[in-house]
Parts: C-alpha cells; structure tokens; sequence
C-alpha cells in the first residue's frame, strides 16, 4: 500500500452536466483527499502535452477538440493506491462496457464523452500533475485522519 496522487479531470460534459459535485462527492466519500482544484478551459497545448499517448490515433483530434471545448475542472486526489482505485472508480473507457455503479457506468453513454480522466500509473499521475498545476498549488495535508480509513 501506498500513499499516492493522481490526476482526475471531470471533463467539458462533467461540467456543463452538473456533475462535477456528484464526482467529487463520490472520490471524497472513498476517502481520498481532493489536494488541489482548478477550474480551467484547457488549450490545445496542454491537451496535446496530457493526451501525447495518443497523438496520431484516429480519435486524437476530437479528443482534443473535446478537452478544450468548454471549462474542465482539474483535480490533484491523495490516498491510498489511489491512482488504481479511483480508475475502478471511474470505470471502463467506453461506457458501455462500464459496469454499473462506476461514474461512466451510471452517467456516460458514449466513449467520446466519458465524463472523467484518470491517471493510468503513478508515473503517469506524476508526469500528468505536472502539466496541470504548479507544486505550490497543491496542498501539503495533515494524515492523522488516515489512520481511521487505512490499515498498514
Ligand atoms: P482517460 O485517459 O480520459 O482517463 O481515459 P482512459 O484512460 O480510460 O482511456 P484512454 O485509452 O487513455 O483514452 C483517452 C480518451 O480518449 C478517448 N477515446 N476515444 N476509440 C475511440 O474513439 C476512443 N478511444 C479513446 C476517450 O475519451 C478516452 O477517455
Ligand atoms: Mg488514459
């Protein structure tokens, strides 16, 4: 077990749905922290520098396109493993393969609009965190409480 970030981005359509409090709710009721927030409209060149991965793939610039629309709300999440747990969270890629109870599984319908982002890895996270926020905008927090919600 370890204590880890994570990027999470309740996207354009997670936004403009109203659902930004519902994703929080649900990340916070886990018990992770929510360690930074911004909310932001995303260029072309953070997007591209987030989705590199995927530069040259068929749905590379709707993608794009899709993060850059309309404002994302950008989130910095600390607990235990939970660059994994959070992507259990979230679900499967394509909602329709998203099981029930996860945040696409209960809100998504469409794999181009899917609602959140999750790092895929701890390195990932760590290279991710790093396009959307300075350190000094991500909060040092107090884990005395973690030791009702985590067993070592
Ligand atoms: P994300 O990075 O957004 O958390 O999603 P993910 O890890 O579950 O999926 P990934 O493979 O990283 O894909 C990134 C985003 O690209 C869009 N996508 N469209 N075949 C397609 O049309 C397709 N495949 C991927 C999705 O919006 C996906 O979240
Ligand atoms: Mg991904």
């Amino acid at each position: 077990m370890a204590i880890e970030q994570t990027l999470i981005l309740c996207k354009p359509d997670a936004v403009a749905r109203g659902l930004s409090g519902e994703i929080i709710a649900r990340l916070e009721r886990r018990g992770y922290a929510i360690v930074a927030a911004k909310l932001i409209v995303c260029d072309a060149e953070r997007a591209k520098r987030h989705y590199s991965e995927h530069d040259g793939k068929p749905f590379f610039e709707s993608l794009v396109a899709y993060i850059t629309s309309a404002p994302t709300l950008a989130l910095v999440v600390e607990g235990a493993d939970v660059v994994d747990g959070s992507r259990v969270m979230i679900g499967a890629t394509n909602p329709t393969k998203a099981e029930p109870g996860s945040i696409r599984g209960d809100y998504a319908q469409t794999i181009g609009r899917n609602l959140v982002h999750g790092s895929d890895s701890a390195a990932s996270a760590v290279r991710e965190i790093a396009i959307w926020f300075e350190p000094s905008e991500i909060v040092k927090r107090s884990t005395d409480n973690d030791r009702w919600l985590i067993a070592n």
